[in-house]
């Protein structure tokens, strides 16, 4: 799905780089391009701040579970 029309920028592009651009200035740098009527801004915000809070989640998930084992671990030994 096109998100960027002038530029001819996919989703699956953003996606790609979401997690190492903070701004929409950013993905078009990164991708090689720049902003031109600028409709598509708002919606790359959103896919970067999606993209973060879901890594942030898993991170959260990822540390809850480790702590599990710990416990099981401990609880076993
Ligand atoms: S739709 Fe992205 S700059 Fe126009």
């Amino acid at each position: 799905m096109f998100i960027c029309n002038c530029n001819g920028v996919r989703e699956r592009e953003i996606l790609e780089i979401a997690l190492d651009a903070t701004t929409p200035r950013q993905v078009f740098n990164r991708l090689g391009c720049e902003a031109q009527c600028c409709r598509c801004v708002p919606e790359i915000a959103q896919i970067l701040r999606e993209t973060k809070e879901a890594a942030r989640q898993q991170k959260i998930g990822a540390a809850r579970m480790q702590e599990r084992v710990d416990e099981r671990s401990v609880a076993n030994y």
